[in-house]
This record gives C-alpha cells, structure tokens and sequence, in this order.
C-alpha cells in the first residue's frame, strides 16, 4: 500500500535537469519526455510476471522465459501524458492503449473529462496510467476514478514530477496504485503548478503558449 518509486537513475535525472531548463526547445522537450518514458518503462515493469516457453536456439532446445499473461495497457492523459506513449512503446510494443482525456479547469482545478476510449476486455489488464505532472492529482485520481468504474483492478502511475500534496492526495484515494516518478518537488504554488517544476508540460510539449 502507498508505494512510490523514485527513479534516480541518473540518465532520468540528467535528462530530467535538462527538461527543467526554461531555454528547452519544444523539440528537445519533446525528445527528452520521450526517452525519459523508455526508462521508466523499463522501471515499472520490472516485476511483471514470466512464464516458461519451450524453445528451439539454433543450437539446443531450451526452456525459456516470455512475458505471461495479457498484454498490458498503456493509459496517457491528454495532451501531455501522450509525450511518454512513443518511448513506451519502443520497449513494450505490442502494449495496447487507452486515451482518457482530462484537461484542469484553471480556477478550480477540478479535472473535466472530455474523452474515454479503452480496449473492450481493460478490465483484465495491467493498466499503466502515464501523466507527467501530478500535481493537486485531481486528473490522475479522476482517470484512475474512471478506469475502476470500467473494473479495472490491477494499475499504476507513471509520472515524471510530483508534488508531496498530489502523492498524499492521489495515496488518500487510491491507496493500493503504486507511483513511480522521476522527482518529488517541493510544493504547489496558488495556482496548482510545481515549484520548482517545469511549467505546463503540454504546453511546452506541442508549443501552444
Ligand atoms: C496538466 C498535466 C496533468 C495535470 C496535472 O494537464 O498534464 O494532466 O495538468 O495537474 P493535476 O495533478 O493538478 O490534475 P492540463 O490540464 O494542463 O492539460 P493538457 O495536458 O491538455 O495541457
Ligand atoms: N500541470 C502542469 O503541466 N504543470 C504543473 O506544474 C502542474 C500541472
């Protein structure tokens, strides 16, 4: 329960340290989030189960360990959570995904729901919830709100940054989701954004400010 994984591997960190800088270009932002997503991948599925395989190396037969189960679900949070999905997929191809698109109303917060679409069987699949910024975690606890309103029981987070009030609050809901997340920052500032953090990741991401 309330389990939170800091990845501090450090090509996270320096690729991290780099998409902080103010100076960051939105193409270099977008390359550095897309990598970063390869390695927490590799992070968040190290414990996924294996079961053995007869197989034939062109030398011997062996048994040989493969990936048991269904195929997990990548699940981003529109935009941003869409910067991890490419370097995700680089490692777990054959993952399927799942869109839920939030956006926060700026004055209140509060996380609006404009789209939903998963695969028809989610419910029997690792769902692996991508957002690289929790903040308050009102986005991150409504798509996990509405990803266990579809049955799904198994789920994690994957974030690049968070905020000690978003983890308390996302663990204050959904206790049992574990988090992993490149760094945990200070605080929230008045407006709900990450101090010292990297400003609107979707904006920085598809350069709309
Ligand atoms: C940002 C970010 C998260 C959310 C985090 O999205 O990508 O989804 O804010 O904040 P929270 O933890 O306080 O909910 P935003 O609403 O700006 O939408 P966008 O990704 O479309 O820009
Ligand atoms: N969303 C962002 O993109 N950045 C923040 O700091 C907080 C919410």
């Amino acid at each position: 329960m309330r389990q939170v994984h800091v990845v501090d591997h450090p090509l996270v960190q320096h690729k991290l340290t780099l998409m902080r800088e103010t100076e960051r270009s939105t193409q270099g932002f977008r390359r550095l989030l897309n990598e970063i997503g390869m390695l927490l991948a590799y992070e968040v599925t190290r414990d996924l189960p294996l079961e053995e395989h007869e197989i034939q190396t062109p030398v011997a037969p062996m048994r040989a360990p493969k990936l048991a189960g269904k195929k997990l679900v990548f699940a981003p949070i529109l935009r941003a959570g869409m910067g991890f999905v490419d370097g995700m997929l680089e490692l777990v191809p054959s993952a399927r995904i799942a869109h839920i698109g939030l956006y926060r109303d700026p004055k209140t917060l509060q996380a609006v729901e404009y789209y939903f679409k998963a695969p028809p069987d989610v419910a029997e699949r690792l769902v692996i919830v991508l957002d690289p910024m929790l903040a308050t975690a009102n986005s991150a606890v409504a798509a996990v709100d509405r990803l266990k309103e579809r049955g799904c029981r198994e789920l994690r987070l994957v974030c690049l940054l968070a905020a000690p009030e978003g983890v308390e609050r996302f663990h204050g809901v959904h206790p049992e989701v574990p988090i992993w997340t490149a760094a945990i920052d200070e605080r929230l500032d008045s407006h709900g954004y990450i101090v010292p953090g990297l400003g609107d990741a979707g904006d920085r991401m598809f350069g709309t400010r």
